[in-house]
C-alpha cells in the first residue's frame, strides 16, 4: 500500500489579487493533513472518502481515458487528478494498472463540516503524490504542484494554485500563479507533457519565507463554509466593470505583499503586524467595491477582538466565512483574545505551520 499525506493551507495575504497572473500572494501549510491510501486492484478502482458516505465510486478505463461509472460532485477534484496523471503515464508508455484510493481528513470537522483550509488542494496534492510513486514517474516536487494545477483548473479555471504550493512545498510560501487560461489551451489542445512545459508558466513562482519572530499564529473557525468559486467569479466579474477599483486593488494588493515579506525577512514583528491589517482594510475595501460580503459578522468579531488586544488579524482565503488568521505579539495575553471569540462561538483550530518540504 502506498500512503501520501498533504497539508491544509491559510492565505496570509493577497488573496482574490492572486488570481491575476503573476500577483503576489502568502500563504502557510498548516499541521492538519489529508490522507490518501493506494492500494493495486484489477478489473476497476474504487475511490473511498467519508464526503461520499457509504458509496465507493467505481473507476474504470477504456479506449477513449478514464471514465466514473457513478458521478459525485466532491469526487471531481479526485477524478481529475486521476484523469490528468492516466494522460501523462500513456504518454511515457508506462502500462496502465487499476487501483483503489482511501480518502481520509482532518480538514473537516466531526459532522463533515470543512474548515476551509483548502481540502481540495490537498486531496490534489494527495492524489498525484500517491499516483506519482505507483506509477513510478519520478516527478520532482514542482512538476508534482503543475501537475496538480492542471487538474485543478479543468475544474476551477479561476483557482490560483496558492493552496497547491502550500500544500506541496510546506512551510511560509511567497506564490504568483501562471496563466491559467493559456495553461487550459495547452491542455485542450496537446498533450499534459506538452502543458508541462509551456511558456504559461513563466508569471508563476514559488520562493520560501521565513517563520515570522516573536508572533504566535492563532486559526479560528467561524463554522460557516463558504464557497469559494462562486466568490472569486463574483469578485472577478463585478471588478471588470469597475476597473480602477480593482487595478488600485491589486496595486495595493502587491504593495503589501511585497512590504510583508520584506518584514518577514527582516524579523520585523511589528511590520508584519502592520501589514496583516492592511491585508484586512484591502479585503473590506474590496468587498465594498464590490458589493460582495467577504468579511462576516463572525469574521469581524474574530479579527476586532486581535486588533483590540494588540494583535492582528484577517479573513483566511475566500473569506465569506471559514477560517482568520491572527498574529499574537508574544508580549500579548492570547487568552483575551481566545475569551473575546467564545462569546461569538468562534472555535480556535490547534494548529502551527507544517514545516518546509520538497526542494524549490
Ligand atoms: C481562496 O482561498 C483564495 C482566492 O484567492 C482564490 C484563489 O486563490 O484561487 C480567493
Amino acid at each position: 500500500m502506498i500512503v501520501t499525506r498533504a497539508p491544509g493551507k491559510l492565505y496570509v495575504a493577497g488573496e482574490y489579487a492572486v488570481v491575476e497572473p503573476g500577483e503576489p500572494a502568502v500563504l502557510i501549510a498548516v499541521d492538519r493533513y489529508l490522507t490518501v491510501r493506494l492500494s493495486e486492484s484489477t478489473g476497476s478502482g474504487r475511490i473511498r472518502s467519508g464526503e461520499y458516505g457509504s458509496a465507493a465510486l467505481e473507476w474504470t478505463r477504456a479506449a477513449d481515458g478514464v471514465s466514473m461509472l457513478l458521478e459525485h460532485q466532491s469526487a471531481d477534484y479526485v477524478f481529475s487528478a486521476l484523469q490528468v496523471v492516466e494522460s501523462l503515464r500513456d504518454e511515457r508508455g508506462i502500462p496502465a494498472r487499476y487501483f483503489d484510493l482511501d480518502i481520509s481528513s482532518e480538514l473537516d470537522d466531526a459532522q463533515g463540516r470543512k474548515f476551509g483550509l483548502g481540502s481540495s488542494a490537498a486531496v490534489t496534492v494527495a492524489v498525484i503524490e500517491a499516483l506519482d510513486q505507483f506509477y513510478g514517474l519520478g516527478l520532482d516536487s514542482i512538476e508534482r504542484f503543475k501537475v496538480a494545477l492542471l487538474a485543478t483548473i479543468r475544474i476551477s479555471p479561476n483557482a490560483s494554485g496558492g493552496d497547491l504550493a502550500a500544500s506541496t512545498f510546506g512551510g511560509w510560501v511567497l506564490y504568483t500563479a501562471p496563466d491559467r487560461a493559456a495553461l487550459r489551451r495547452e491542455l485542450e489542445a496537446g498533450s499534459v507533457s506538452e502543458a508541462l512545459a509551456a511558456d504559461a508558466w513563466d508569471l508563476h513562482s514559488v520562493t520560501r519565507l521565513p517563520d515570522p519572530v516573536g508572533l504566535e499564529l492563532l486559526v479560528g473557525w467561524t463554522g460557516s463554509p463558504a464557497s469559494t468559486n462562486r466568490l472569486v467569479d463574483s469578485v472577478r466579474g463585478n471588478g471588470r466593470e469597475a476597473t480602477t477599483a480593482h487595478e488600485l486593488f491589486l496595486q495595493e494588493s502587491r504593495q503589501n505583499v511585497d512590504a510583508l515579506v520584506t518584514a518577514l525577512q527582516g524579523e520585523d514583528a511589528d511590520g508584519v503586524l502592520t501589514r496583516i491589517r492592511t491585508a484586512r482594510r484591502l479585503l473590506q475595501q474590496l468587498g465594498e467595491s464590490s458589493g460582495i460580503r467577504l468579511e462576516t459578522p463572525a469574521l469581524t468579531a474574530l479579527c476586532d477582538a486581535a486588533e483590540a488586544h494588540g494583535a492582528a488579524g484577517k479573513p483566511s482565503g475566500a473569506g465569506g466565512g471559514d477560517c482568520g488568521i491572527v498574529l499574537v505579539p508574544e508580549t500579548v495575553e492570547r487568552r483575551q483574545i481566545l475569551s473575546a471569540w467564545e462569546t461569538h462561538d468562534i472555535r480556535l483550530l490547534d494548529l502551527s505551520v507544517h514545516p518546509p518540504q520538497g526542494a524549490l
